[in-house]
């Protein structure tokens, strides 16, 4: 198990404390924390086969788009440890779900260095710590953003359970935090598979940053009342500074602007899409009508009513006060050039 440096998934369980990442491989077999069963179980996947972790980012198994590109290249990893056709399962993994452009980005990274002799398991391990590392640094460039007293919301899980580890619009709050400051942080419940509630609270619980988790519903309300800074993460960003986030993210860009609120997106620069010009492009997955109308297994929609489940939304370029990346805080017109494209 790869376990680098201090780890912000420090988990208490039954027997002590525990420093996880979201992903990692261990004995020839890539784990990962089975984010399904959070916050109440704390258990560990196990896969040995690339298909299977095709089939594991598709059930959420892991999620959030840093962490699902690391399980994307430790698959590539199993695949090169087999002896399995790599174009077969760059293309099975990539099919696993279509948004997340660091799914792409990571399988074709593994496909280049695979093809050029790197050692697979040091190529997938270096592309879990490069995650990481952006990362920190993503919470080095955000953390002046919040100031003591401030109230900051939040939405989905883009903690460390969506990055491997430290996460992407959690990485500020965290350091900030660390850094001795003090605020409240809104994490807004995420329906319909409850990320926000279940994973981002739990991870600043676990870390006790001061939180209350509010009704999607709510997020017009609360900033009504008096929000200072709203931090999202993204799935993919247009060529234009467009760009994909869990469902209910454009709702909340756009009442941040009725009030005034800065709006931030907090994502490596790997996120970006230069091969997409806007957010028109983006594909957007549809997952099953399920989701929506049962909760654990039980239907609580009416019998014979359809349900529509769009995973993600596209928030304008305009709406979007700054990107804070690992390079730095850039605002939607200047992308490129901090990105070095
Ligand atoms: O469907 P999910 O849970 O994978 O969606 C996750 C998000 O939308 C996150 O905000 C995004 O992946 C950024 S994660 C750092």
């Amino acid at each position: 198990m790869t376990e680098k440096g201090e780890s912000d998934l420090r988990v208490r369980t039954e027997s002590g404390v525990r420093d996880l990442r979201a992903v990692w491989f261990e004995d020839g077999a890539v784990r990962m924390i089975d984010q399904r069963g959070l916050p109440h179980k704390l258990e560990i996947a196990s896969f040995s086969h690339y298909a299977q972790v095709a089939d594991a980012i598709r059930d959420m198994t892991t999620r959030g788009a840093p962490s699902i590109g690391a399980a994307a290249a430790y698959g590539m990893c199993l695949a090169a440890l087999s002896g399995a056709d790599l174009g077969a399962a760059s293309e099975r993994l990539k099919a696993a779900r279509p948004t997340a452009n660091d799914l792409f980005f990571a399988v074709d990274r593994m496909l280049g260095q695979l093809k050029e002799g790197a050692d697979p398991v040091v190529a997938a391990d270096g592309y879990a710590d490069m995650m990481v590392d952006k990362c920190t640094r993503i919470g080095g460039h955000g953390s002046p953003l919040i100031k003591d007293g401030m109230r900051v919301m939040t939405h989905c899980n883009a903690g460390a359970l969506a990055t491997v580890d430290v996460g992407t619009a959690l990485a500020p709050i965290r350091r900030a935090w660390s850094e001795g400051r003090r605020f409240l942080v809104y994490a807004s419940e995420t329906r319909p598979r409850l990320q926000g509630m279940q994973l981002t609270a739990w991870e600043l619980g676990q870390e006790g940053i001061d939180h209350a988790v509010i009704p999607d519903g709510a997020s017009a309300y609360y900033m009504g009342k008096g929000v200072d800074l709203v931090i999202t993460g993204a799935d993919r960003i247009a060529a234009n500074g467009d760009f994909a986030n869990k469902i209910g993210t454009l709702d909340k860009a756009i009442a941040a602007r009725h009030f005034g609120i800065p709006f931030y997106v907090a994502a490596p620069v790997s996120t970006f899409d230069f091969g997409t010009a806007d957010g028109g492009g983006i594909e957007i997955e549809q997952r099953p009508e399920e989701e929506v109308t049962e909760i654990y297994g039980r239907r609580i929609a009416p019998d014979g009513s359809p349900a529509l489940n769009p995973a993600f939304d596209v928030t304008p370029a305009g709406l979007v006060t700054g990107f804070i990346t690992e390079n730095g805080i850039l605002g939607p017109g200047d992308i490129r050039r901090v990105t070095g494209e």
